[in-house]
């Protein structure tokens, strides 16, 4: 069991691993918001996972043409499509991981909080049927802005009694592939050898990716090369909205990423040992309720929190000076939920 469980460990090749489904055991991943441009290439890129034995593609329209669709890929994962509310239960009940790209994107000029308005209502209602229908489920938020939604959902969870703080997660695994990237292209070394970890929420100067822990190290970036990076990174998702010009963000690497954290979240309720990704949970590795961080992962979820490590003197400025904007888009979630 133990080298079913391990096969393809590293996350970057997930797609080249031969497919067995072996001894793994039953695993069901709904994608709420599965017809969208996210939604759509993360439901063919978790069909071709073999974690997946069952995956439940659910949007308000649409999905009976994207399962029948990817379902007709010769890999393990039962598809079924659901469309409309009425649906949304079913398409819920089981469900061990429920991934979240459900909602609007933006266009150029607008800030991810920009989305609060239209995006609040939908992940409320969205995690509401959560409480319901799968309370034990994972829930790997990708809505944004995510600074928001996450504390929306906590709250939404709070309320019903089914919070359970390690199994709520905001995705920000977007920023880290950007951060690995962007690193590896200026120190010219290996992209897939590099590791970054990102730090703080997922909205502009909250992204805080720490280059001085960056692997393999490079002696070979000045201070300027950091804060350039520092400040790609941070937006990385305006120059997709940018070059886009109009037609949304971006969709095809998120949907990179979100079946990266996907597969982490599985690995871990397997029992595999050594998950460990970054994401915004709760935390109290900082004074604000949820940040994000290097966590590992586990057969509940969140098993640990990790630290922060060493941060150089512009990394602690980054840190200060995100606080307050974290601090008043978590308020703003918890304050929509609690009032609406
Ligand atoms: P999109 O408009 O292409 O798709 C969104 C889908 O959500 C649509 O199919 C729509 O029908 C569906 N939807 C709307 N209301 C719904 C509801 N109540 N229930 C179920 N589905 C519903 O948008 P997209 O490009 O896929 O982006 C989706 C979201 O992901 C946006 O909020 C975007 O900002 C966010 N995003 C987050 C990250 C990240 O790093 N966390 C990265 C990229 C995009
Ligand atoms: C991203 O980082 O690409 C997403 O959050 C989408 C956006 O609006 O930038």
């Amino acid at each position: 069991v133990e080298t079913a469980l391990r096969r393809g460990s590293s996350s970057s090749h997930f797609l080249l691993r031969p497919f067995s489904s072996g001894s793994l055991p039953d695993r069901k991943v709904a994608i709420l918001g599965a017809a969208g441009g996210i939604g759509q290439p993360l439901s063919l890129l978790l069909k071709l996972n073999p974690l997946v034995s069952s995956l439940s593609l659910y949007d308000i329209a649409g999905t009976p043409g994207v399962a029948a669709d990817v379902s007709h890929i010769n890999t393990r994962a039962e598809v079924a499509g659901y469309a409309g509310e009425d649906q949304l239960g079913k398409a819920l009940e089981g469900s061990d991981v429920v991934i979240i790209p459900a909602g609007v994107p933006r266009k150029p000029g607008m800030t991810r909080d920009d989305l609060f308005n239209i995006n609040a209502g939908i992940v409320k209602s969205l995690a509401t049927a959560i409480a319901k229908y799968c309370p034990n489920a994972l829930v790997n938020m990708i809505s944004n802005p995510v600074n928001s939604t996450v504390p929306i959902a906590a709250e939404v969870f709070k309320k019903a009694g089914t919070y359970d703080e390690k199994k709520l997660f905001g995705v920000t695994t977007l920023d880290v592939l950007r951060a690995k990237t962007f690193y590896a292209a200026k120190a010219k070394v290996p992209v897939e050898e590099v590791n970054v970890p990102v730090v703080g929420g997922h909205a502009g100067i909250t992204i805080l990716p720490l280059f001085s822990q960056a692997t393999p190290a490079s002696n070979s970036l000045s201070h300027e090369d950091i804060k350039a990076l520092t400040k790609r990174t941070q937006d990385g998702g305006t120059e997709v909205v940018e070059a886009k010009a109009g037609k949304g963000s971006a969709t095809l690497s998120m949907a990179y990423a979100g079946a990266i954290f996907a597969e982490a979240c599985l690995k871990g309720l397997n029992g595999v040992p050594d998950i460990i990704e970054c994401s915004f949970v709760q935390s109290n590795i900082t004074e604000l309720p949820f940040f994000a961080s290097k966590v590992r992962l586990g057969k509940n979820g969140v098993e640990e929190v990790l630290g922060l490590g060493p941060l150089s003197d512009f990394e602690k400025q980054g840190l200060e000076s995100l606080k307050s904007e974290l601090k008043s888009s978590i308020e703003k979630g918890i304050k929509f939920a609690n009032e609406n």
